[in-house]
């Protein structure tokens, strides 16, 4: 079977070489933890699988097609149908509430989807948040639930979160990480986690550490 997320032998780096060539497959209900000092370049390997970045060297695909060789218009399409993201600070629009904020990347693909808002409304009633709150009134543990609900209303085969309990304290964390793992049991969806934190990496499936591209190595 295809994976959901197939990277071959990849190198990221904007000038040079980040870190070692990393090799990662996952399928539907397969999580992997990506860990690493900070600046090691956890961050451009999720805009680089995302196609915002061209490989150093090496490949990735995204349900067997390799982003890097699409068209800007069809990188936008695979990105908007395929992939939920989730970034550190759970960046909502602060202005539009927890509902609006979810229903609106099926609005961006088609803004007459009669469901996207019932949706978005179900799917933050089941991660325990009040679908009419203010995006900026919510807790960050709150706005990190928000995020995934909106990561999850397009129904992704593939979920990319960047550090998504970074702001948290631990009681948030918890809820956070065990909305994440429980929708990607719960969905045809695989998950790469970019993370610092051990309880995070515990859930996951693999855990893969990012090496300095110019380490020396270490085996004496
Ligand atoms: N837009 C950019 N242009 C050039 N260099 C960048 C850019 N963004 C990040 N970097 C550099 O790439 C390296 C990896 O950064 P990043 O992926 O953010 O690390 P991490 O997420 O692991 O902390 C750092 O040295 C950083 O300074
Ligand atoms: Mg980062």
């Amino acid at each position: 079977m295809t994976p959901l997320l197939n990277v071959s032998d990849l190198v990221c780096g904007y000038d040079r070489p980040l870190f070692e060539p990393l090799n990662i497959s996952l399928g539907p209900h397969e999580s992997v933890a990506i860990t690493g000092r900070s600046g090691v370049g956890k961050s451009t390997l999720i805009a680089t699988i995302l196609g915002m970045l061209a490989p150093v060297s090496g490949t990735v695909s995204i349900g067997g097609t390799n982003v890097h060789t699409l068209s800007f218009s069809s990188l936008a399409k695979l990105r908007s149908q395929k992939v939920g993201t989730i970034f550190q600070g759970g960046e909502l629009l602060s202005q539009y509430t927890a509902q609006e904020n979810v229903a609106l990347p099926r609005l961006l693909r088609d803004p007459h989807d009669r469901q996207a808002s019932d949706e978005a409304a179900t799917l933050l009633s089941q991660l325990g948040i009040e679908p009419s709150r203010l995006a900026r009134d919510l807790s960050g543990g709150e706005r990190q639930r928000t995020a995934l609900a909106r990561a999850l209303i397009v129904h992704p085969q593939l979920i990319l979160a960047d550090e998504p309990t970074g702001a948290l304290d631990p009681a948030a964390r918890d809820s956070v990480v065990e909305a994440i793992f429980h929708a990607i049991e719960n969905a045809d969806c695989a998950l790469l986690v970019v993370t610092h934190d051990d309880v995070v990496a515990a859930r996951a499936d693999a855990r893969i550490r990012l090496r300095d591209a110019s380490a020396p190595t270490r085996n004496i």
